[in-house]
């Protein structure tokens, strides 16, 4: 996998000047980003250690936050005009969001250039979704991803300060029933609290038929207090997983630009695919093809970007099609190389992840 993208191409036409040689969200380094991620909402359900402080953040004043037919404005514009082929959900929690069903009705109905509706995806934590499922369902979402860190609900309550374990694993169970699939669940491993799960998640994922991913931690917790030294790597998580299961990595070429490294891992009479998200020790970044929009309305051209460009200024000012995917396009040209997280420069963007979209 690359670390980071090949040599900048300077002699480039830059997408802001002129009409643009190609209509697509390209970057200096030759990059296309065909995935769109939507955070919802910067407010949240759960208040995990790793994001958020107790008490919550100082959340987004509602009038700041884009109405559900501005979203599917910028999301028709990413789709019609812009090359986007697969729209990702996210928050904070978007099952908090009252319209998704709807935002995400309206995305299926979309048509890429390829001719195919955009795959759309939801990251949850899974809280209230067995009540959501099959509406979900009908809407037309093609895959999820639901959090879960641990199989204890005395550890969940620990992690995520709030009492809700069973309300996932009822979520769960509810979007295996509405006929979702492939279920990722997404667990992130802390030292000293479940770091000793990776292979009791595998096996429960492994029996229900999920698709488990261990995320390694990465610093965007809104308090600042990641610590490299205190972090479960991909490294350690796959050493434990061979201990108990035989793990044969699938195709490379199969997978895309997805960060996961996946294998299918075999024990127990069991068997099925697991993945490891190493953002930090096995950086990605030559491969993203990430655009990212946030609830405010500002485009991130990374996860860990210390700049945003506003598109709701001008959405609200009355800005059609052609500016706002000129600004869209003009904010993915300046996307880095990559986050950084390994310089002794890296400083952390001031927006937690809950702010951002995962
Ligand atoms: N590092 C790694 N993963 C994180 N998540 C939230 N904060 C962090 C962090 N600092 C995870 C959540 C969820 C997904 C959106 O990202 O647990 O699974
Ligand atoms: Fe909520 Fe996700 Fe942050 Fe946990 S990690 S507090 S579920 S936004």
């Amino acid at each position: 996998m690359l670390g980071l993208p090949r040599t900048r191409d300077e002699g480039r036409t830059p997408p802001v000047e002129g009409r643009p040689a190609d209509s697509r969200l390209i970057d200096t380094y030759g990059r296309v980003a065909t995935d769109l991620r939507v955070s919802l909402t910067d407010r949240c359900s759960l208040r995990c250690g790793y994001c958020m402080p107790p008490e919550g953040l100082d959340w987004l004043p509602q009038e700041q936050v884009l109405s559900d037919d501005e979203l599917i404005r910028l999301i028709t514009l990413a789709v019609n005009e812009l090359g986007v082929e697969e729209v990702r959900f996210t928050g904070g929690e978007p099952l908090l969001r009252k319209g998704l069903e709807r935002i995400i009705g309206a995305t299926t109905a979309l048509r890429t250039h390829r001719g195919q509706a955009p795959v759309t995806a939801l990251t949850t934590n899974g809280v209230g979704l067995d009540k959501r499922a099959r509406g979900l369902a009908a809407a037309g979402l093609a895959r999820i991803n639901v959090s879960l860190d641990t199989l204890d609900p005395e550890r969940f309550l620990r992690i995520t300060r709030r009492d809700r374990h069973r309300d996932v694993l009822a979520g769960l169970a509810a979007a295996a029933a509405a006929g979702m699939g492939p279920i990722k669940v997404n667990a992130v491993l802390l030292p000293g609290t479940n770091e000793d799960e990776a292979v009791p998640l595998v096996r429960w994922a492994l029996t229900e038929g999920y698709q488990l991913r261990f995320i390694e931690q990465m610093p965007l917790d809104a308090q600042g207090a990641w610590e490299r030294g205190a972090m479960v790597t991909a490294d350690e998580i796959q050493r434990a997983l061979a201990q108990e299961f035989e793990l044969v990595p699938t195709d490379p070429l199969a997978r895309g630009a997805s960060p996961a490294q996946t294998w299918t891992a075999r024990g127990d009479g069991l068997e099925g695919t697991v993945g490891i998200i190493a953002s930090v020790t096995r950086p990605f970044c030559g491969d993203c093809d990430r655009t990212r929009l946030t609830a405010d309305g500002q485009i991130r051209n990374c996860l860990f970007a210390r700049d945003e460009t506003d598109l709701r200024a001008p959405l609200r000012a009355g800005a059609d099609d052609a500016e706002l995917a000129r600004i869209w396009r003009a904010a993915m040209w300046g996307k880095a190389a990559g986050h950084g997280i390994n310089d002794t420069s890296f400083i952390q963007p001031d927006r937690p992840m809950s702010a951002i979209g995962g």
